[in-house]
């Protein structure tokens, strides 16, 4: 992990509140793995408003222009600062951080899920697979048209992804979760990752109960230092023996096991 400063390539809007910032760094193209994220200061040099770092999923490198994206949804100051970047500003971050995701040799098929920004960690996991030649079965699920334009990313890595909305705007009417559980036999043979709002995660863990379903999970929460320092992003995961212990999603994580995570 190093403090870096890169600078703007582009930044471009997919929708509403929702942007791709392309940023410079031949230092995370030819570090980062999918599922790890960087750590950016989302306020000029000389101000501290915010004062913590803000978390943000690596969303793609290209090690040919040394270049890295990151997806992103204004949600307060931090991602307000972030979208008003133009190209050719320095953007001052920490990285890579987290654990990242890497597939076992042996498995070879995979269901990749996600929910709204979600799908950010998830698209580099997908092209990384792509890349080693393994099966991928992408599903997302999105309140509204939002993601709209942002379906020409995973369009053109991977055909046949199921694309949902809660109001039909784009994709299917619906949501991932209602689908699997119509439709179990996608489950079957496949490594799950999940990626979305908590309560669609608790919703697949009761899918995934009893059913023996290998399945990961990318957890989100606020952070403070970003390197497991300070314990500001501890959750409770149950270990080997049965009892519960507090793991932290910046340095442990963000990747766990789905069926270990207490969410209560
Ligand atoms: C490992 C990790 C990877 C992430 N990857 C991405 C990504 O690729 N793209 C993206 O858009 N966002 C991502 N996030 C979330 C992102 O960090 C927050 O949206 C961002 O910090 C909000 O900052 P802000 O100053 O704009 O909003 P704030 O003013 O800090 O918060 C605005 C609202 O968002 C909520 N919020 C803030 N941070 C989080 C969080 N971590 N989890 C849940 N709710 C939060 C607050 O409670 C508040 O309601 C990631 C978070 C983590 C922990
Ligand atoms: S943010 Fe400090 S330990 Fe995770």
């Amino acid at each position: 992990m190093e403090v870096i400063q890169g600078e703007v390539v582009s930044i471009k809007k997919y929708g509403d509140r929702l942007y791709r910032i392309e940023i410079f760094s031949p230092y995370i193209c030819k570090n980062a793995i999918p599922a790890q994220f960087v750590n950016i200061k989302c306020s000029d040099s000389l101000n501290t408003d915010p004062l913590l770092r803000r978390p943000f999923s690596i969303y793609e490198t290209d090690k040919n222009f040394n270049v890295f994206s990151v997806l992103f949804a204004v949600k307060g100051k931090g991602t307000l600062f972030l979208c008003n970047r133009k190209k050719g500003d320095i953007i001052d971050f920490t990285g890579p951080l987290g654990n990242g995701f890497i597939p076992e040799k042996s498995k070879n098929n995979f269901l990749l899920v996600g929910g709204g920004i979600g799908v950010a960690p998830l698209y580099m996991i997908a092209r990384n697979l792509i890349d080693k030649e393994k099966s991928v079965l992408f599903m997302a699920g999105f309140k509204d048209g939002t993601f709209y334009y942002w379906q020409r990313d995973i369009e053109k890595i991977l055909r046949g992804s199921l694309l949902f909305t809660e109001d039909g705007s784009f994709g299917q009417r619906g949501t991932p979760a209602e689908h699997i559980r119509k439709n179990t036999g996608i489950l079957k043979g496949r490594q799950v990752i999940v990626c979305g709002p908590v309560q669609m995660l608790i919703e697949f863990q009761n899918i995934f109960k009893n059913k023996n379903t290998d399945a990961y999970a990318l957890l989100e929460e606020k952070m403070a230092c970003g390197i497991g320092a300070c314990f500001g992003c501890a959750v409770k995961v149950r270990s080997k023996n049965g009892s519960y212990q507090y793991m932290k999603v910046c340095s442990d994580g963000p990747v766990f096991r789905l069926g270990e995570v207490s969410f209560e």
